[in-house]
């Protein structure tokens, strides 16, 4: 049986890396849905903290201190308050925005590892790990980059493939290499504290199969881990950036950011009841004083009264339905999530956005360049949301949803309402002839609204409650055309004033059911109605303006966006993929000279593919009979994704034919077929112009 009746709501948001601004992908995957889910659940009366922060550890911010020549202090400081404050302005409305570097955060994630430890629960063991013997410094996670040996992606991390989403250790890449120094690392000796998620499987199997509610991609990818077979995994590394692990024989080592991080929505429960927070933290963590949610933290995170949801990117779902459930269940005295809304990727103009590649639209540039239109983004990326599928955002569906939705539909039918309110009644809402058959039915149709938007935000179905919003919009709309008051108000002005008021009870119901999803504007028409802001259990009916309530003047709620607006936008993207285009000619720089006789050493022929197939199991590996003129051979190539195998049957290629044979997948290798690479890293054969007999010599 699925849970429904919760006295208290414990709503997370991931906690974004502090290397960067954060951009639109994030705020459509993770922060506006769980801002709307929790602007809903307030309207509702309902007690809910939002808690999110930073996650100032792990080795993205080392990283990116080492890019920039600062500290990784002096990294999270600065992004700390840039995302904070992008967060902030468009309205995300968290209780707390804290910071896992913390005092409480080390004190909460140590006192975790302690518990455990105490426990017994983790293995110690000395297990082999790369090593920069140059930067004298094991290479956890991301400092470490190779092959993927799943998808062959040359640019693997050592904890996951970006490409294939799969999660990787180490050692499992091909061709490891030191992001450090760049050189090929060497294995040694290091103890590390492991949770032996093996043997836990049973337990987190059980959950997950308690939950087959949750959406499909999450509940599937679970099972799919869960099939695979869990594993140990290392809760520590040997780091220095992070929470120190709390052992006497632990010196140098940190806590498993992923360990941690979780622990960090905890850490700022905390913070969030502590009574003795000064000024200075209050403001360093965004603490909402506004708010004031009731109990203790513990009602939020050790009672079963309390549901808890995690709002997370697909990146996400390992690690927040099955390790930090075990880290809880392990710990013993805390509460499992009850939902997981992970949401899919949203690319950017037909592109998977890339922080690297700079393929983004970041949330301060946006402001600066539309600094009044938070709303828009919110309503765009919400219509828009990657809730079942990746999702495409492009400027010009930003335009086209703008001024034929926002405008076109609830912008005007509430202009209308108010303009004409003002004109034939001085803003003053009436009551004149009676109602009439259509004004029940429309009247009746309203109500039924609150309850529609609501069930569908109840099951994270966003997308469907935004359009189910706007429908209340076009009812009105439809109602006005109909009833024509324009045309009315020259024979039956008592007709008018019926007529008007049904109109303006309408729009105070969509200020009600907008506010989840358009909090400033939904501030605004309250305003312009003169009305107190009003929860969602007093929406659906339609007295909620009195007679002779005096309205405030009408305003504009949205404007139409140009096409000049837009193609500034466009442009700048253009700027930036002809930016890379250049940047990664420039990147193939001139290689060192060499002589003739190492030229000559090579051995390159032209050969002619006889057959095709796609290795299993791999994205990009094709394997390849190439007949050379000397022999047919099996040659592994990594061209999957850009030729079908069925259409480079009997092409001519150049091969390198004396190259060391290689294992790859199980298979022997035996040359490499010469490709070119455009700087968008589109591949075409090396070919003769002519037909020429296999085996013919290239030099
Ligand atoms: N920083 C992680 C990411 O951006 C998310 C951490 S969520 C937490 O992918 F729960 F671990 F904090
Ligand atoms: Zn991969």
């Amino acid at each position: 049986m699925i849970k429904n009746n919760f006295n208290r709501y414990t709503v997370t948001a991931a906690l974004p890396y502090t290397n960067g601004p954060v951009h639109i992908g994030h705020l459509a995957g993770v922060y506006i849905p769980a801002d709307i889910y929790v602007r809903y659940l307030r309207s509702k009366g309902k007690e809910v903290i939002f808690i999110c922060g930073s996650d100032e550890h792990g080795v993205p911010i080392t990283l990116k201190a080492k890019k920039e020549g600062v500290t990784p202090q002096e990294v999270v400081d600065k992004y700390h308050r840039i995302i904070g404050d992008s967060f902030r302005d468009f309205g995300i409305s968290f209780n707390i925005y804290h910071r896992t570097s913390s005092k409480t955060h080390h004190q909460t994630a140590a006192g975790f590892f302690t518990a455990l430890y105490e426990k017994g629960i983790f293995t110690e063991e000395v297990t082999e790990q790369y090593f920069d013997e140059k930067a004298n410094q094991f290479l956890a996670d991301r400092y470490i980059t190779g092959t993927c040996p799943n998808c062959g992606n040359e640019n693997a991390y050592g904890d996951q493939c970006e490409k294939c989403g799969t999660s990787l250790s180490p050692t499992e890449l091909i061709n490891p290499k030191s992001t450090l120094s760049g050189d090929k690392p060497v294995l040694r000796p290091t103890k590390n504290w492991f949770l032996p998620l093996d043997k836990m499987q049973p337990e987190i199997e059980k959950y997950i199969d308690s939950h087959k509610e949750w959406r499909p991609t999450v509940y599937g990818q679970c099972k799919s881990w869960l099939n695979v077979g869990l594993q140990p995994r290392a809760m520590t590394r040997d780091l220095d950036w992070g929470v120190h692990v709390p052992l006497e024989d632990a010196e140098g080592k940190v806590l498993y950011v992923w360990f941690d991080a979780p622990i960090g929505y905890i850490s700022a429960t905390k913070d969030l009841f502590d009574p003795e927070l000064n000024q200075q933290q209050k403001k360093d963590f965004y603490l909402n004083e506004d708010l004031k949610p009731q109990g203790t933290w513990k009602d939020y995170w050790q009672s079963e009264d309390s549901k808890l949801v995690h709002f997370i990117g697909k990146d996400n779902i390992v690690f927040h339905c099955i390790i930090f459930p075990a880290v809880l269940m392990a710990h013993g005295s805390f509460k499992v999530a009850d939902n997981v809304p992970a949401n899919e990727f949203l690319n950017l103009e037909g592109d998977k956005i890339s922080t690297s590649r700079n393929w983004a639209v970041w949330l301060p540039e946006y402001l600066k360049d539309f600094p009044d239109k938070q709303d828009v983004l919110r309503y765009v990326l919400t219509a828009t949301a990657p809730e079942t599928k990746d999702n495409d955002f492009t400027w010009k569906d930003f335009q086209a949803r703008n001024n034929n939705e926002l405008v076109a539909i609830l912008g005007n039918f509430i202009n209308r309402v108010m303009v004409l309110s003002h004109k034939y009644f001085d803003g003053k809402v009436e009551m004149g002839s009676p109602l009439t058959q259509t004004d029940i039915e429309a009247l009746a149709a309203m109500s039924l609204f609150p309850e529609k938007v609501g069930s569908s935000i109840e099951q994270y179905r966003f997308r469907e409650a935004l359009a189910e919003f706007m429908n209340l919009a076009r009812l009105g709309n439809k109602y006005l055309a109909d009833e024509e008051p324009w045309q009315i108000i020259k024979s039956d002005e008592e007709r008018v004033k019926t007529i008007l008021n049904v109109g303006l009870q309408i729009s105070a119901n969509l200020a009600i059911l907008m506010q989840p999803f358009l909090p400033f504007t939904a501030k605004k028409l309250f305003a312009m109605l003169n009305m107190e802001l009003m929860d969602w259990n007093r929406a659906g009916i339609s007295d909620l303006l009195g007679n002779g309530h005096q309205l405030n003047k009408a305003i504009l709620l949205f404007d139409k966006i140009e096409d000049l607006e837009i193609e500034v936008q466009v442009k700048k993207l253009m700027d930036i993929k002809l930016n890379n285009e250049q940047e990664n000619i420039l990147i193939s720089e001139a290689k060192p000279d060499i002589n003739f006789d190492q030229f000559a050493a090579m051995d390159v022929r032209v050969g002619t593919i006889l057959s095709a197939e796609k290795v299993a199991k791999t994205k990009k590996l094709l394997k390849l009979t190439i007949d050379t003129g000397l022999d047919k051979r099996i040659v592994v190539s990594g061209i999957a994704e850009y030729f079908d195998p069925q259409l480079i049957v009997g092409k001519q290629v150049s091969i390198i034919i004396n190259l060391e044979p290689r294992e790859i997948k199980g298979i022997m290798s035996q040359g490499m077929i010469l490709m070119a690479e455009n700087p968008d890293g589109k591949l075409s054969f090396v070919s003769p112009l002519d037909k020429v007999s296999n085996g013919s010599v290239v030099r």
